[in-house]
């Protein structure tokens, strides 16, 4: 098949922001203990993190990360997780029905996020708790000293301020699953308040409104309505979550979820801009997806109740995942106007690219590379390319384009990316690029994931499915050449030619 782009500086669609590469790590399996911690692993450090695995995470960019739920947060008191780990109290968590040592908190993560590279994206609990406790845990974290919770942090060994910035108003309100869960006016009357009382503690935050649990959640649109309605004024972002999965074994269609995942970003940011519109408001509200990714292959795997990290959702990935999170990864940066915040959920062992084994190695799935490419190489603004290519139809959609794809233009360093998925399980594409006025910009590296079976896995001591790198693209003019192999994804970057 033949597919034509045309790009051009003025398909900017909007400075990309960092955090749209971000992740999340709750307190659920083995994400927290034998993921990112376990104290006596021969690769853990003097605070008991994994090295292994932090190497792997500084390798994904990742800016910012969720903590520490999820689910997890709506029975979560912050202050069992505090102070010294001794007289820390064993707790049931109720969301997922294990019992949580607390022997990793607060100060735990924030020490780890510094290892890490990146900067936390706390979340209270407004499930089973309310205002007070969240403007205490933002004293606690972010007051200087001189304050009942801001001196007790002092005690527990951290003179400086965490200053966290970016705080989620609970998890999922709407969800019948949720501790605490709420219907819109009770949710947006409690996120109003604890949002105001967070701010006043220290006014530098920002704050996210969960808005719906999924697209298909019962209430989405009236929920994300409602809520707004009445916290608008006092948050500065509404959060979307959506997982996708392939029970049917229908790939055309599982990767054809972009088309209803573009939808649903679309309509939440209408639901926004009409609550700015009803409020003749001059405040926009800026969109957190902040839980996206591929979720099923685990579900029903047993586990025994009340245990201590036992192995939760641990999804094996496979390469036709990693072509929908490439997909998805494209979908939200053609959104990067309203989308500041993303989170990939989760970073490590629970729905992650990045797998342990308690006590052994690690290794890198599928999805990790996507992510990886997208994140290191798609900086500065993202450019909608003009794009003409032949188009499936599927059991659930109509008119899918074989390509999806976006280009990033990072002028600082005067770089370029091209990122596409041919979704064509048979058929190779020969794409023709009109670089207009990049035609200064000549190639420098072509990488692609292709010729893997669509259900190849990584494993450990087996990580098969790996990027590769091509010849580079032709460059005639301002044309450039590139044939991408079928069911595969593509990285093209051009820099800048020096000109003198
Ligand atoms: O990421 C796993 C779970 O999915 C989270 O705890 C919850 O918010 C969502 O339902």
């Amino acid at each position: 098949m033949k597919a034509k782009m045309t790009l051009a500086g003025e398909f900017k669609i909007g400075e990309i922001d960092k955090r749209i590469y971000g992740s999340f790590i709750e307190h659920l399996g083995r994400a927290v203990y034998g993921g990112i911690f376990e104290p006596g692993h021969p690769a853990a450090d003097e605070n008991g993190f994994r090295t292994d695995v932090i190497d792997l995470v500084k390798k994904l960019n990742v800016p910012l990360v969720r903590y520490p739920g999820g689910n997890f947060v709506s029975g979560y008191n912050w202050e069992d997780g505090v102070g010294p780990v001794e007289s820390r109290p064993k707790r049931l968590d109720l969301a997922w029905g294990t019992t949580e040592p607390n022997t990793f908190g607060t100060n735990e993560f924030m020490k780890w996020c510094k290892k890490a590279n990146t900067q936390c994206m706390m979340a209270v609990n407004l499930g089973t708790r309310g205002a007070d406790e969240a403007r205490n845990f933002v004293e606690y974290c972010n007051h200087k000293g001189g304050s009942a919770w801001s001196d007790l942090r002092i005690s527990h060994g951290v003179k400086e301020p965490h200053n966290i910035k970016l705080w989620c108003l609970g998890n999922e309100m709407d969800g019948r699953w949720q501790m605490g869960a709420k219907t819109a006016t009770e949710y947006g009357r409690l996120a109003l308040e604890a949002s105001k009382l967070m701010k006043w503690t220290d006014p530098s935050i920002e704050t996210v409104l969960c808005g719906s649990s999924s697209r298909n959640s019962p209430t989405f649109g009236s929920w994300e309505a409602e809520s707004l309605d009445i916290a608008y004024d006092s948050i500065d972002y509404v959060s979307l979550h959506q997982y996708y999965e392939n029970r049917a074994g229908d790939t055309p269609s599982f990767l054809a979820k972009t088309l209803e995942l573009d939808e649903f970003i679309y309509s939440v940011i209408c639901t926004c801009d009409y609550v700015k519109a009803k409020k003749r408001s001059k405040k926009t509200v800026n969109l957190s997806f902040d839980e996206w990714n591929v979720w099923y292959h685990s579900d029903n795997a047993p586990y025994e109740r009340w245990s201590l990290a036992p192995p939760r959702l641990e999804d094996i990935y496979n390469f036709e995942d990693a072509l929908l999170i490439g997909s998805m990864l494209i979908t939200l940066l053609r959104h990067c106007d309203r989308i500041k915040i993303a989170c990939l959920a989760q970073l490590v062992n629970v729905i992650a690219p990045i797998f342990t084994q308690t006590g052994g190695g690690v290794f890198e799935q599928t999805i990790y590379y996507p992510f990886m490419h997208i994140s290191n190489y798609g900086r500065g603004k993202a450019l909608l390319p003009l794009l003409d290519c032949p188009k499936y139809d599927c059991k659930e959609f109509t008119d899918v384009p074989f390509l999806e794809a976006i280009a990033t233009h990072d002028e600082e360093n005067g770089e370029m990316a091209i990122f596409c998925v041919n979704k064509s399980l048979d058929e190779s594409s020969v794409l023709e690029v009109n670089l207009m006025d990049f035609a200064g910009y000549r190639p420098v590296e072509f990488i692609s994931m292709d010729g893997y079976d669509k259900k190849a896995e990584n494993y450990f001591n087996a990580v098969k499915v790996v990027p590769h790198d091509n010849p580079l693209p032709v460059l005639d003019g301002s044309t450039l050449t590139a044939e991408l192999k079928p069911f595969s994804w593509n990285v093209i970057r051009l820099r800048q030619s020096k000109t003198n």
